[in-house]
C-alpha cells in the first residue's frame, strides 16, 4: 500500500495518486520512486537502499557479463527484501570503421589519459543473448530495456519467469512500438535526463530531444500501462509534477548520484551538487550515443574548432575507456563521463533512504498531505 501520511480518503481522489497508489500495489512498492539504472554508477548498497525505503532500486547491467549480473542481483538480495529492476540496452548493429578518423580521436584522447590502443570489437548479438540469460536467471521484479525493443524470444523468457518488462522510450512513436510489442509498463525519458539518450534509432538523438512535459502527457494519452517518468526529476516538486502528468511513479538517477552509498568520484559529485539547470550539455564524446553530462576537459577539446567528430557507437565508447577509468580512478573531472541530469543541482549528499523518504513526503505535500 502506498504510504499516505494524513487524510488518505481525500488523498485518494486525486487522479494522479490513485494512479500512483495502484502502481504501488502493482509492485510491493511503499513509495512511487524507481532508482534509474545507472551503468557504472550503481552499486548493490545503493539499489539496496532505495529498495529498503520503499522504491525499487536498479542495476544498469550493460558492462556486466553473467558473473557480473548475478554478483550484483546476489549482494543486492543480500541486502534487502524489496524489489529491484536490472537494465541492458539494445544492441545496436557494428558501424563501418574509419582507422583514420579513429587516428585523429586518439590524439585527443592521449591528451586526457593513457593513449588508446587498437580495439577490436566483436558482434554484440551472443554477448546480449548471454546478458539477457543471466537477468532470467537473476530474476529480478523487472527487465527494463533501452535504446530499442528486447525481442520477443526474450520477451517471452522473462514474462514465463514471472518477470514484467519495462521499455524506456524517447518519443510517442517508440511508446507505441514498445505497447505493441508487449512491455508492461513504459519508461518515458525526457530530455532533461542524464546519462544515455534512449532513442531507438541512434542518429535521431539530436532531433528528437522531447522534454518530460510534452512527452509524458503524450506517451500516457497513446499507451493503456503504466508510464514511469525520467529525467530531470530530483525534487519533491519533480516527482509531483510527473505524477499529474500523466505518470504513476517518478525515475530519479542523477539525484541519488550524490549518496554515498553510490561511491561515485568526489569531483562528479562535487560538480553535480554545483550545477545549474543551463550547465548540462549533450554530447556523443563519450560514446558515438548521445547523452547529458556536465562540461569536462575533455568535452571542451572535443568541441573545439577543428577536433574530430566522435566515432559511431560503440567505438568511441571503447576508444574512451581507457580515459574515462584512468580519470575515475585520479579523480580527475577532465576525463570522467560525468553524466549529469538538467536537475543535478537540487541532489544533495544525503544516504539514498532518506533522499527516497524525502522526495516523497515533498511531492505529497504538494497535494496537500
Ligand atoms: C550515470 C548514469 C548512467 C546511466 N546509465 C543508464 C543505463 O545503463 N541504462 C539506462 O536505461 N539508463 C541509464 N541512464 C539514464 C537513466 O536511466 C535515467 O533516464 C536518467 O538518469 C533520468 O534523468 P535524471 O538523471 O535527471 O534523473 C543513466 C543515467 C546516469 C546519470
Amino acid at each position: 500500500m502506498i504510504d499516505l501520511p494524513t487524510d488518505v480518503a481525500a488523498l485518494r481522489a486525486i487522479p494522479a495518486l490513485t494512479r500512483a497508489a495502484a502502481f504501488c500495489e502493482a509492485y510491493s512498492l511503499t513509495r512511487p520512486i524507481v532508482m534509474a539504472p545507472m551503468a557504472g554508477a550503481c552499486p548493490p548498497a545503493l539499489a539496496a537502499a532505495v529498495a529498503s525505503a520503499g522504491g525499487m532500486g536498479a542495476g544498469g547491467m550493460v558492462g556486466d557479463g553473467p558473473d557480473g549480473i548475478s554478483a550484483w542481483a546476489g549482494k543486492v538480495r543480500a541486502a534487502t527484501n524489496g524489489a529491484f529492476m536490472m537494465n541492458l540496452w539494445a544492441p545496436d548493429p557494428l558501424p563501418e570503421r574509419d582507422p583514420a578518423h579513429e587516428a585523429a580521436l586518439r590524439d585527443v584522447l592521449a591528451g586526457f589519459g593513457p593513449p588508446p590502443q587498437e580495439i577490436a570489437l566483436a558482434a554484440p548479438e551472443d554477448a546480449f543473448a548471454a546478458q539477457c540469460a543471466a537477468v532470467v536467471e537473476a530474476g529480478p521484479t523487472v527487465a527494463s530495456s533501452i535504446m530499442g525493443l528486447y525481442p520477443p524470444d526474450v520477451v517471452a523468457r522473462f514474462k514465463e519467469r514471472g518477470i514484467r518488462w519495462w521499455a524506456t522510450v524517447t518519443t510517442v512513436s517508440e511508446a507505441l512500438m514498445a505497447a505493441e510489442a508487449g512491455a508492461d509498463a513504459i519508461i518515458a525519458q525526457g530530455m532533461e535526463a542524464g546519462g544515455h539518450r534512449g532513442a531507438f534509432d541512434a542518429a535521431r538523438g539530436e532531433a528528437q530531444l522531447v522534454g518530460l512535459a510534452a512527452l509524458v502527457p503524450a506517451v500516457a494519452e497513446a499507451v493503456t500501462v503504466p508510464v514511469i517518468a525520467a529525467g530531470g526529476i530530483a525534487t519533491g516538486r519533480g516527482v509531483a509534477a510527473a505524477l499529474v502528468l500523466g505518470a504513476s511513479a517518478a525515475i530519479v538517477g542523477t539525484a541519488l548520484l550524490r549518496a554515498p552509498e553510490a561511491g561515485i568520484a568526489s569531483t562528479w559529485a562535487d560538480a553535480i551538487g554545483a550545477a545549474r539547470p543551463e550547465d548540462t550539455v549533450t554530447t556523443r564524446a563519450f560514446s558515438g550515443r548521445l547523452g547529458r553530462s556536465l562540461p569536462t576537459g575533455y568535452l571542451e577539446a572535443m568541441a573545439a574548432p577543428g577536433a574530430p567528430a566522435p566515432a559511431p557507437f560503440p567505438v568511441q565508447r571503447s576508444l574512451t575507456a581507457p580515459m574515462r577509468a584512468a580519470a575515475v580512478k585520479a579523480d580527475d573531472l577532465a576525463g570522467i563521463s560525468a553524466w549529469a541530469g538538467q536537475s543535478a543541482g537540487a541532489s544533495r549528499a544525503e544516504p539514498a533512504g532518506a533522499i527516497v523518504e524525502r522526495l516523497w513526503a515533498e511531492a505529497l505535500a504538494e497535494f496537500g498531505g
